[in-house]
């Protein structure tokens, strides 16, 4: 019997699953990207605003600030591996091979470097304050052109065809036609998880498919604890947008509703100190006061940043009076456990880019270090996992049929639930009380959801069946640490309200 094949199969389309099949078909596999989006805006590398980190000529530096930021848990060969490459695959793959055109200074000869929170130099690539889409773009349409890569859009990998610890492809759906594609290789780059969370910078479609086919078929995750939170984001009639740190960078300022400035009291590095520490400060700031704003007073915003200015002048937002701001997830640090070749537990599995966990973040993100992460990664795994034959022979999937299925109701109420007790028990503080209660609530929408899953199910049933499963991940994990690190924030159940 014959299946369709290929030597790798990459499900996602950001810039870590782009960059691992440019990786791959460099070495003359032949690739298939699958992904769930319809248009580059259903990738979370589009939305990427700050811009892409490079080492320029001090790499120690670069890899201290990472390691500061993290509250000194990333992982030293990982940093390694991250920073000693990071100048050559920017050079590489987007400035030579996709002719990205990055900001350059006064004299239009030389980049300009931009400055962002925990860093201690100025060494951001940018574009504007919208460079992911100036980077997403040209990638797509130039493997698009390319001979050995297809990719396939509005198609969800919905599990990975697993046998005895090794993977052999992914059980994809397109439509209502579900289809075993068999794999020499497979790679997990779907992105992040922000569909978990109330409010986020992702775009819907982050419900962590990647991590929960591994966890189903028996990969290792870590780190799932640490959840970060961006401190600006703006939410106009509940659409949220991302403020980049790049404006507190040129030197804006938190203040909350009576008009002060609160940063310096909580950190020396005040609004450039790391994420987390900001992040919690704004909840904390706005809950005591009701209101906290970006004061861009002491620049020319609009000079300065023409794509922000444009977004707050759609949203009705007057950036003169200050841009109201609240935390929003923004990224997870852990995911799946893996390598620095993007090797996950199993035999012929990968994973890059946000749904995995290389070591790079630790605890806690350094700004503009995951459009790096994903480029690094992703060329090694798929120089990597090129060169393995496909299965011949097909690999079982379960057809066991499901009960009925759920109404568009009963699915987004199930949606709201799990959100609900996501925000409110596994958000930027935590408590052990309150780990239990989520723990409890995320383990009764998923007895629904089992109820509804079949490979037949709609694409918003296998969504939610793996947001269920990540966020029991993220809960459990913060559950078991009791200490408090980078994004994972441990309240006393019974400590007072913060003043
Ligand atoms: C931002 O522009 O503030 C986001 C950058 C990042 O998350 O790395």
């Amino acid at each position: 019997m014959t299946h369709p094949e290929t030597d790798v199969l990459v499900l996602g389309s950001g810039i870590a699953g782009l960059s691992t099949a440019l990786g791959a078909a460099r070495e003359g596999a032949s690739v298939t990207v699958a992904t769930k989006a319809t248009q580059p805006k259903g990738a979370s590398t589009w939305w990427a605003q700050g811009g892409i980190a490079v080492a320029r000529k001090a790499p120690r530096q670069f890899k201290e600030d990472i390691h500061t930021a993290s509250s000194g848990t990333s992982d030293p060969e990982a940093l390694d591996v991250l920073v000693q490459n990071a100048d050559a695959a920017v050079r590489d793959v987007l400035i030579d091979t996709l002719g990205v055109g990055f900001d350059t200074g006064g004299d239009g000869a030389s980049f300009h470097y931009g400055r962002e929170a925990a860093h201690s130099e100025d060494r951001i690539l940018h574009v504007d304050a919208s460079t992911g889409r100036h980077i997403h773009e040209p990638f797509l349409n130039y493997l698009a052109a390319h001979d050995r890569v297809e990719i396939r859009g509005d198609t969800a990998a919905i599990d990975l065809l697993a046998q005895n610890g090794t993977i052999h492809g992914a059980l994809l759906k397109s439509g209502d036609a579900v289809q075993r594609l068999h794999a020499g290789a497979t790679v997990l780059a779907t992105g992040g998880i922000g569909a978990l969370y109330g409010r986020s910078t992702n775009p819907a479609g982050a419900t962590g498919d990647g991590i929960a086919m591994a966890h189903r078929a028996g990969a290792a995750t870590a780190d799932m604890e640490f959840v970060q939170f961006h401190p600006t984001v703006c939410v106009v009639d509940g659409d949220p947008f991302l403020v980049s740190e790049a404006v507190r960078g040129e030197g804006a300022v938190l203040r909350n509703a009576e008009g002060d400035r609160f940063m310096p009291a909580v950190h020396e590095d005040a609004e450039l100190a790391p994420r987390d520490v900001v992040a919690r400060a704004v909840e904390q700031a706005h809950e005591r006061t009701g209101r906290v704003v970006l004061d861009v007073s002491s620049f020319d915003f609009a000079g300065t940043f023409p794509d922000l200015a444009a977004m707050c002048a759609e949203h009705g937002v007057d950036p003169s009076t200050g841009i109201p701001v609240v935390p929003a997830e923004h990224f997870l640090c852990g995911g799946v456990d893996v390598d620095t070749y993007g090797r996950a537990s199993l035999d012929r599995l990968y994973a890059v880019g946000e749904c995995a966990r290389t070591g790079v973040h630790g605890a806690n993100r350094l700004a503009s270090t995951s459009l790096l992460e994903g480029l690094v990664w992703g060329l090694r795994a798929g120089t990597d996992a090129q060169g393995a034959a496909p299965r011949e022979q097909p690999v079982p999937v379960s057809t066991t049929a499901a009960g009925s299925p759920p109404s568009d109701e009963a699915l987004r109420g199930a949606f709201e639930c799990l959100q609900r007790t996501m925000d409110v028990h596994v958000g930027l503080r935590r408590t052990p009380d309150g780990l239990q209660q989520a723990r409890h609530d995320i383990r009764s929408v998923e007895a629904d959801v089992k109820a509804w899953t079949d490979p037949s199910a709609r694409r918003g049933v296998h969504e939610l069946r793996s947001a269920c499963t990540v966020a029991r991940l993220i809960a459990e994990a913060a559950a078991a640490n009791e200490t408090s690190v980078g994004c994972h924030y441990m309240e006393r159940s019974d400590a007072p309200p913060a003043s």
